[in-house]
């Protein structure tokens, strides 16, 4: 029973809650779940306190920075779980959070075999260090049927196939990925299985991947589903660039969000065809002084808000597009009031109060038709 405990609870368990730690769970009253947050970077673990964390919808463990190499020896990864499966099916599980620990993959790879027999729902792991090699999972072994899987500043001692390895104890339902401050996204594809379901990729806060780690990070048809890219803070230097990566990667996507990179125009370079369903794009904070050539051709949403444009952009410069954004550029402080252009463009200025939530229900109508 111990043992078993402990293996679901493993990389988490290193707990000794002193007295005079606060209560590690509350009520969330909004939601009226429980939520915990057990911070276990005290040296000794008590498996007891542990499982009272777990006993939540919400729960989070903090490592402390902590190795839990020192755990591989004292427990069998690939154990039966016989009777065991019953408890843990019974766990109220939703949503884990696992931050700041030095974690054997077997470990890791263990507690995803446990936690298949949960209702988790969502998975982030944060400031890991994943050591040592993989096993390949057992005939019977599949992870949890995660809706969400969040990643940030997670290095894998398997730099170019952990993403592979890691998909092989996951269930194949995963409909959201993000993966920040990722040490590697140099994918090897051959090894990448297909994401069966995966609708959203955020890649945001990788400011090193440009288009060329793009290109390797997007293996081709492994994403056939994809319909939304947020690539936020990339290392994205032309729109043409990112037009090829998603050329080669054949990906069916509807919007696309490149804000917060230095973009610069690319006159003269050859055209390419982007997805054929993408009708939003996320132009903002780009640094543009132009709008970019080469833009689809027609398109619900484009936000061009917080660029350099000096003058406004002339309707021949410009998509048919539904919505526009162009709040926060240089040559609307130097115009008078915002017009509409008589294509039925809509300029949404800084100077009208209806812009910004005129955009931010548009984002939310469109987060909501296509984040479900
Ligand atoms: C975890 O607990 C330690 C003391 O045991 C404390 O110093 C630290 O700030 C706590 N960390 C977090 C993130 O709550
Ligand atoms: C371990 O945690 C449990 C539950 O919080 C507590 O009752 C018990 O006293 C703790 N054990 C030790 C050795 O501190
Ligand atoms: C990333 O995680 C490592 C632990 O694996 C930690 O030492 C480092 O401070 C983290 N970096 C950031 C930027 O949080
Ligand atoms: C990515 O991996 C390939 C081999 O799989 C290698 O040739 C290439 O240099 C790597 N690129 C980067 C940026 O590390
Ligand atoms: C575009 O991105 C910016 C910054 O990331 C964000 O504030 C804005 O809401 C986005 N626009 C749309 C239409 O989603």
């Amino acid at each position: 029973m111990k043992l078993m405990l402990g293996l679901l609870l493993l990389p988490l368990t290193l707990v000794h809650a002193s007295p005079a730690t606060p209560e590690p769970c509350e009520l969330d009253q909004d939601e009226e779940s429980v939520r915990c947050y057990c911070n276990f970077s005290d040296p000794q673990p008590n498996w007891s306190s542990a499982f009272l964390c777990a006993g939540a919808e919400d729960v989070e463990f903090y490592g402390g920075g902590r190795s839990l190499e020192y755990l591989l020896k004292r427990v069998d990864t690939e154990a039966n779980l016989g009777q065991y499966t019953d408890i843990i099916r019974s766990l109220p599980l939703k949503r884990l959070t696992v931050r700041s620990a030095r974690v054997p993959t077997q470990i890791l790879f263990g507690t995803l075999r446990v936690l298949g027999y949960s209702g988790l729902r969502e998975l982030t792991l944060e400031n890991l260090e994943v050591t040592g090699t993989a096993l390949s999972p057992l005939l019977d072994a599949t992870g949890p049927d995660l809706n969400t899987l969040s990643l940030r500043n997670v290095s894998w001692a398997t730099t170019d196939t952990w993403l592979a390895e890691l998909q092989q104890w996951l269930k194949p339902g995963l409909k959201v990925l993000s993966i920040a401050q990722a040490h590697s996204l140099n994918f090897s594809c051959k090894q990448v299985g297909v994401f069966p379901a995966l609708a959203t990729l955020d890649l945001s806060d990788n400011p090193e991947l440009g288009e060329k780690g793009l290109i390797s990070a997007l293996c081709p048809h492994k994403f056939p589903t994809l319909q939304v890219l947020a690539l936020r803070n990339a290392g994205m230097e032309t729109t043409s660039g990112v037009c090829s990566a998603l050329a080669a990667a054949r990906v069916p996507l509807q919007a696309l969000d490149l804000s917060h990179n230095s973009l610069r125009d690319t006159a003269g370079t050859p055209s390419c065809d982007w997805p054929s369903q993408l009708n939003s794009l996320n132009l903002s904070f780009t640094g543009l002084e132009h709008v970019p050539k080469g833009l689809p051709a027609k398109l619900s949403v484009l936000d061009l808000s917080y660029n350099r444009l000096d003058r406004k952009p002339r309707p021949e410069e410009l998509p048919e597009v539904g919505s526009l954004s162009l709040t926060g550029n240089p040559f609307l402080h130097s115009e008078s009031q915002s017009e509409a252009y008589n294509s039925g463009v809509v300029i949404a200025t800084a100077l009208s109060p209806g812009s910004a939530g005129l955009s931010g229900t548009l984002a939310l109508l469109l987060g909501h038709r296509l984040f479900v």
